[in-house]
């Protein structure tokens, strides 16, 4: 798809490795790709998106997250003018283009602009896929994930219902995770948790919630995106031999776990060990979350979960 005469820099021209985006068939510094401001996707939030993975040089359970940003943008009425395997190979051009062993990749699609002036058609407008790609990130940094994150459960806002913005979608309907995130900085907690309208437990800003009472892992079953981090625990929780049950978690059923921890693609199994006052497992990683946390990244070593990048010959 994408011929070499159509990449405009080589890295003997520009240093990609603190990131680059592909847009238009052109890869560019990230800190150049912009988009119109017109474009729906910045003026009406009409655009989806997906996150996954390099670990140690591949990409972790890549056809999952293919698969996912394809039925958010099915959902969503969205066409990236592109096949999965398109996509793909965007993604590998991308992560090869800046070296990244360990990496953030993000695909896009946005509802672009629109093409009939005056038009409020979302019809009328160019769709418009891009992709970019930075050093991983961790939602929580490793040396707090360490001791444990605090965490506080926001209490001036939760969670945009379901009905309204479908959070099986990946979006950037962020407005009540960054009302929480304000809440949980004020108070000193790393992140937030957002509780739905009927009180049970959702989801953080860019991770699912787990809780751990008598070796059972319990998640909610709705009013969450369905992550593929959440999905690999709930592989390894079968594989280990954990029961698992998804289904709403009050938070009152919520503060009398034995441990608590999120999953992201930014950090795999993230410890919990404070949500505002309440303390988890003696203020530390638990048992459980510590196995799962190892086992997140042997199963990011095994052949079957990665998609090797496909890095220009270092020799050459
Ligand atoms: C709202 C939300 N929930 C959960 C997650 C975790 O999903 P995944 O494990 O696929 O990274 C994310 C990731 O960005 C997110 O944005």
């Amino acid at each position: 798809m994408l011929s070499q005469n159509e990449t405009p820099l080589t890295a003997a021209t520009s240093d990609l490795s603190t990131g680059a985006a592909w847009m238009s068939g052109k890869l560019m510094p990230v800190s150049e790709a912009a988009l119109p401001v017109t474009d729906w996707g910045l003026i009406h939030s009409d655009i989806t998106y997906d996150v996954v993975p390099v670990l140690d040089g591949a990409f972790f359970r890549l056809p999952l997250y293919l698969a996912r940003f394809r039925r958010s943008m099915a959902e969503l009425r969205l066409d990236p003018g592109l096949s999965d395997q398109d996509i793909e190979a965007v993604l590998h051009e991308l992560v090869a283009a800046t070296g990244l062993k360990k990496a953030y990749v993000a695909m896009v699609t946005s509802r672009g602009v629109n093409t009939v002036p005056g038009s409020r058609d979302p019809r009328d407008c160019r769709n418009h896929f891009f992709a970019w790609c930075v050093p991983y990130i961790h939602v929580i940094r490793p040396e707090i994930a360490e001791k444990g994150a605090h965490l506080h459960v926001a209490n001036t806002v939760c969670r945009i219902p379901p009905e309204s913005v479908n959070p099986k979608v990946k979006n950037y309907h962020w407005g009540d995770f960054t009302k929480g995130l304000f809440e949980a900085k004020d108070v000193g907690a790393e992140s937030v948790i957002l509780l739905d309208a009927s009180g049970n437990v959702t989801e953080g800003p860019g991770f699912n919630v787990f809780a751990v009472k008598d070796n059972t892992l319990v998640t909610a079953d709705a009013g969450v995106l369905e992550g593929i981090s959440r999905q690999t625990v709930l592989d390894i929780a079968r594989e280990m031999g954990l029961a698992v049950e998804i289904r709403p978690l009050p938070f009152s059923e919520f503060l009398e776990s034995d441990e608590v921890f999120i999953t992201t693609s930014g950090g795999g199994v993230a410890p919990v060990s404070r949500v505002d006052d309440r303390i988890f497992s003696n203020d530390a990683p638990g048992p459980v979350t510590t196995a799962l946390h190892k086992a997140y990244f042997d199963w990011a070593a095994q052949p079957e979960n990665r998609t090797e990048i496909r890095y220009p010959d270092q020799s050459l």
